[in-house]
C-alpha cells in the first residue's frame, strides 16, 4: 500500500539519518534507546543538524542569521545555534532573557512584536540590543520616553508591513504581511516615523524590518518582499537624512511536511539576495528564521499505549498528542493533514496497514492522523513525528487536560542530554490558590496539597 505522505517523510528521514539505518537513529543514537532512557512522550533535537542548517543559510545567503526563538524557545537549542554565530530574534521579555542566558550577545539580538510593553522596551533598551523594531507611531512614542528616562539613544528599527506581491508568486501559507494585518506600518507611515526619529535625541534609526509570513515555498515571493523592503529603505533613508546601517528581511523559509509539498529553493534565494545587495555592501543584512533552522532537527517520540481493531479500522491510542504537539494534530491549519510519522523500529517499511493515531485527551481533535500507513502497531511500539523541532510544544495547549509536559533531549556527538525536565501531574496546580474561605473541607490526609 502506498504511504500517505512519502516525499516529506523521506526528505526528513534523510536529514535525520543519512546512513539509512533500519531503525530510526537520532544524532547517531537509536530512538528506542532515547525513549527508554528519557521516557515518552519526549522531544529530541539533533545538534549537528541545527548547526548544519544555520551554517548552510549563512553561507548560501551571505547574510547574518538570527534564530526566531518563538519557533522553539529552548535554552540548549538557542545555545547550540549561538555557538555557530546565530543571533536571536525575540518577541517577548521572556525570549530576550532566554537568549541572553543562552549566550547570545546583545549586538546579535533584535526584538519585533506588535504589543511590546514598557517593561519590555525598557529591558531591551537597557540590554543594548541591536534593534527594537517598532510597529506603530504610539510604540515609537513609548520608546522615545524610555530613551529619555534612560538618558540614552535607543537603536530603533521600523517594521514595514509588506504589500501585495507581484502576480504569479505563491504567497506564504500563513501570510503576515498585507494591509489587513496588525503587524508593522505602511511604507508611507515608515517614512513619517523616520522623520520623527530624525528629530529625536533619544532614538537612532538603525534598521528597516519586514516579514512576509511563514511557510514561504516560493523564492520569487520571498525576494519580492525583499524588493519592497529595499525600495522602502531608499525612501526611508531620504526621510531620515541618513543611511540605514541594517536591513532585516525576516524569515518564513518553508519546510515540507505534507504530501505534495515542495521545497524552497535556497540557492535561488541566496543568488537573488546577493544580487540585490551587491550595490550596498556596507549595509548589514539579516534574516531571522525559525522553522527552517530547527524543524527538521527535531522529532516528537510517542508510544502506542493501546490498540483497538474495530471493523476494518485500527486505532492506536498514544501516550502523546495535541497537548504537546498541536501542529501535528492540525491545529491552526485550514486543512487537517497528517504530519510525517514513522514507526521507530521500521521507518521505511512498505508493509503497512492504515491506522488512526489518537492521543489520550478527551477531545476528538486529539488525533495525529486519521489514516496513517504504518506497520501493524502493538502496545509499546514507538512512533516518531518528524519535522517537530519548530512550533512544537511552544505552539501547544500544554495546560489542556492537566497532563505533564514532555521531556526535551538534545543529542550531540553521540551523547544525549536532558535539556528540559518532564513535567509532573501536580504542575497543573502550580500557582493556583485555594483561599480558605472557598475550601469545602479541610485538606484530607489522602488529598494533600502538592
Ligand atoms: C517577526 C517574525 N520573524 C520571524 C519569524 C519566524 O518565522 P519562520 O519560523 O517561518 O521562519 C516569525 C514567525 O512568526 C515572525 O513573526
Amino acid at each position: 500500500m502506498p504511504r500517505v505522505n512519502p516525499e516529506p517523510t523521506e526528505r526528513l528521514l534523510r536529514i535525520l539519518d543519512a546512513d539509512h539505518r533500519a531503525a530510526l537513529h537520532l544524532g547517531g543514537v537509536p530512538a528506542a534507546e532515547l525513549a527508554a532512557r528519557f521516557g515518552t512522550p519526549c522531544y529530541v533535537y539533533d545538534a549537528a543538524i541545527l548547526r548544519q542548517r544555520a551554517r548552510l543559510v549563512a553561507r548560501t545567503l551571505g547574510v547574518e542569521v538570527l534564530f526566531a526563538l518563538k519557533a522553539n524557545p529552548s535554552l540548549a537549542v538557542t545555545a547550540v545555534l549561538a555557538g555557530c554565530g546565530t543571533g536571536a530574534d525575540v518577541s517577548s521579555l521572556g525570549e530576550l532573557l532566554l537568549a541572553r542566558r543562552a549566550g547570545v550577545p546583545p549586538a546579535r539580538i533584535q526584538f519585533a512584536g506588535p504589543g511590546k510593553t514598557t517593561e519590555e522596551l525598557t529591558s531591551a533598551a537597557e540590554a543594548g540590543i541591536a534593534a527594537i523594531h517598532v510597529e506603530s507611531a504610539q510604540e515609537l512614542a513609548a520608546l522615545e520616553q524610555v530613551g529619555s528616562r534612560l538618558g540614552r539613544r535607543v537603536s530603533v528599527g521600523l517594521r514595514l508591513r509588506p504589500g501585495t506581491l507581484a502576480g504569479g508568486a505563491e504567497p506564504p501559507r500563513l501570510r503576515i504581511g498585507g494591509a489587513d494585518q496588525k503587524f508593522g506600518v505602511s511604507r508611507s507611515e515608515a517614512i513619517d516615523l523616520a522623520r520623527r526619529v530624525r528629530e529625536s535625541t533619544n532614538l537612532q534609526l538603525v534598521a528597516l524590518h519586514g516579514y512576509l509570513g511563514t511557510q514561504c515555498f516560493d523564492a520569487r515571493a520571498w525576494l519580492g518582499a525583499a524588493d519592497q523592503l529595499l525600495d522602502a529603505a531608499d525612501a526611508v533613508e531620504r526621510a531620515a537624512g541618513a543611511e540605514l546601517p541594517m536591513l532585516n528581511f525576516g524569515g518564513g523559509f518553508a519546510v515540507g511536511y505534507f504530501a505534495g509539498d515542495g521545497e524552497l529553493d535556497l540557492t535561488a534565494v541566496g543568488a537573488g539576495l546577493r544580487e540585490r545587495l551587491s550595490g550596498r555592501p556596507q549595509r548589514r543584512a539579516v534574516v531571522e528564521l525559525g522553522r527552517y533552522l530547527t524543524a527538521p532537527a527535531g522529532v516528537y517520540l510517542t508510544r502506542v499505549r493501546y490498540t483497538k481493531h474495530e471493523d476494518s479500522r485500527r486505532v492506536a491510542i498514544l501516550d502523546g498528542g495535541m497537548h504537546h504537539h498541536a501542529a501535528a494534530a492540525g491545529l491552526g491549519a485550514v486543512l487537517r493533514r497528517p504530519f510525517p510519522i514513522v514507526a521507530a523500529h521500521s521507518p521505511r517499511t512498505t508493509e503497512t496497514v492504515r491506522h488512526a493515531l489518537c492521543g489520550p485527551l478527551c477531545t476528538p481533535l486529539d488525533e495525529l492522523a486519521a489514516e496513517a500507513e504504518l506497520p501493524e502497531l502493538a502496545p509499546g511500539d514507538l512512533l516518531a513525528v518528524l519535522g517537530s523541532g519548530a512550533y512544537g510544544m511552544t505552539f501547544s495547549h500544554t495546560m489542556f487536560s492537566s497532563h505533564p509536559t514532555p521531556a526535551e533531549v538534545l543529542v550531540d556527538g553521540g551523547q544525549a542530554f536532558l535539556i528540559r525536565e518532564p513535567g509532573c501531574p501536580t504542575d497543573a496546580q502550580r500557582g493556583q490558590l485555594l483561599p480558605a474561605e472557598l475550601a469545602a473541607d479541610a485538606p484530607r490526609v489522602d488529598n494533600p496539597a502538592p
